[in-house]
């Protein structure tokens, strides 16, 4: 979260003295209806059909699993480089993750996707790492060609676009995060779900309150009921989401104004360029990514005076060799719940050792990120810069 003032304050204060903070009241009695009018926003902000405000984008990605009818005896290929809830939300619907390569634009590498597809495989995750789209439609070609489903992991890339139209929009679902580290945030935790399919905001819906059918929007539901979980959000927290999504739009220019900005401080340098993009325009700016010829050089450049830059390889639990849990294949709290150990996902790939993406560990050891922040006055914006060229002319 980036920006935040009197407007949450004021927006937050008449949910708190309305004294109706479920999600669900009746508007004549002073509800303010904050969830219902965020999702409406949202939808049509990111130019799809529905949208569902959940507790977290972890949440968001565990519904649309379920929503597409994913459990166990299914493999969804995951990119190896992503937050490690990518992976563990397919575990908690039963299914078994799939690691696939990024490619060097940080994305999930259609080709290593095609080669990773088997008889089990059911559905796909592409990310859109720190902003940076995926290749969708690269991706989208594969999926179609094989009868998959996509769904989008946004959850770095709120307001993102790949060609014109935002992320969260091109697959069958779309998952965003609004957590106090992303671009716009629900008061410290959120997340969304948005897609086109009725059949599937039908059971993300169903899911994400608890099996049961409350809300005025679940009216006309033709999808049977079925037990589920409770991740509804609230109306404190919509309320907060709704102003920091007016906010997003301004955001978003400021940081690609100044990554612009920092990628011209580096351009022409030898032994250093920005990374290669799916869509340099659509990328929601809030890092610099610069690659190397080797670690070494990475390091030397991420420490160098001013620059506050983090070499990817330590980006801690965004590393697949760092999801302790999965490689311990240590997935729920009881035996029996564990999907590595369910007889239906016998014969299912489960390999996440140092061996399995050695192409994605190699690119995250010469890949460095310099975060960007969208309120840097001019000087400071010209001391980044001049950091940067130093940086690189020491190369
Ligand atoms: C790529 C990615 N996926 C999923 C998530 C999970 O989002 P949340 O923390 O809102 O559950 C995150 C959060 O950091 C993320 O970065």
């Amino acid at each position: 979260m980036y920006r935040a003032g009197q407007e949450e304050i004021d927006e937050v204060s008449k949910v708190i003295l309305s004294k109706q903070w479920f999600l669900i009241g009746d508007p004549s009695s002073g509800h303010l209806q904050e969830v219902a009018r965020f999702e409406k926003e949202w939808a049509a902000k990111i130019g799809v059909e529905h949208a569902l405000l959940l507790t977290s984008g972890t949440a968001g990605l565990v519904c649309a699993l379920a929503a597409c009818g994913i459990g166990p005896g299914d493999e969804v290929i995951v990119p190896a480089y992503t937050w490690m809830a990518t992976a563990t939300s397919v575990l908690s619907v039963g299914a078994i993750p799939v690691l696939a390569e990024v490619d060097e634009t940080l994305g999930l590498d259609p080709a290593d996707l095609e080669r990773k597809l088997s008889p089990a495989t059911r559905a796909v995750i592409p990310v859109h790492m720190s902003g940076r789209p995926a290749n969708l439609e690269g991706i989208l070609t594969i999926t179609r060609k094989h009868g998959l489903k996509v769904i989008e992991d946004c959850c770095q890339s709120d307001g993102g676009s790949y060609k014109g139209r935002r992320t969260g929009s091109w697959g069958d679902a779309g998952v965003f995060s609004f957590n106090h580290f992303k671009i716009i945030s629900a008061g410290g935790e959120g997340g969304c779900l948005v897609t086109h399919d009725r059949p599937i905001y039908e059971r993300a819906m169903i899911y994400h309150d608890s099996g049961s059918v409350f809300r005025p929007s679940a009216r006309g539901l033709t999808e049977p009921i079925y037990v589920a979980q409770q991740y509804r959000a609230n109306e404190v927290m919509a309320a907060i989401v709704r102003v920091q999504a007016e906010r997003m739009d301004g955001i978003l220019a400021d940081l690609r104004r100044h990554r612009a900005a920092l990628a011209e401080a580096i351009a022409g340098a030898g032994g250093v360029r920005e990374a290669p993009s799916n869509d340099r325009e659509g990328d929601c700016g809030v890092m610099l990514t610069l690659q190397f010829k080797e670690e070494a050089a990475a390091r030397a450049f991420a420490r160098a005076p001013g620059v506050q830059g983090m070499v990817l390889i330590d980006h801690g639990k965004h590393v697949y060799t760092e999801w302790t849990p999965l490689r311990e294949k240590r997935s729920a709290h009881h035996p029996d719940m564990n999907p590595f150990l369910f007889a239906r996902n016998k014969g299912l790939r489960m390999d996440y050792s140092d061996k399995a993406c050695p192409r994605t560990l190699e690119i995250l050891r010469r890949t460095a990120y310099v975060p960007v922040n969208p309120d840097w006055t001019e000087k400071e914006l010209k001391e980044k810069q001049a950091a940067l060229r130093t940086a690189a002319q020491g190369l």
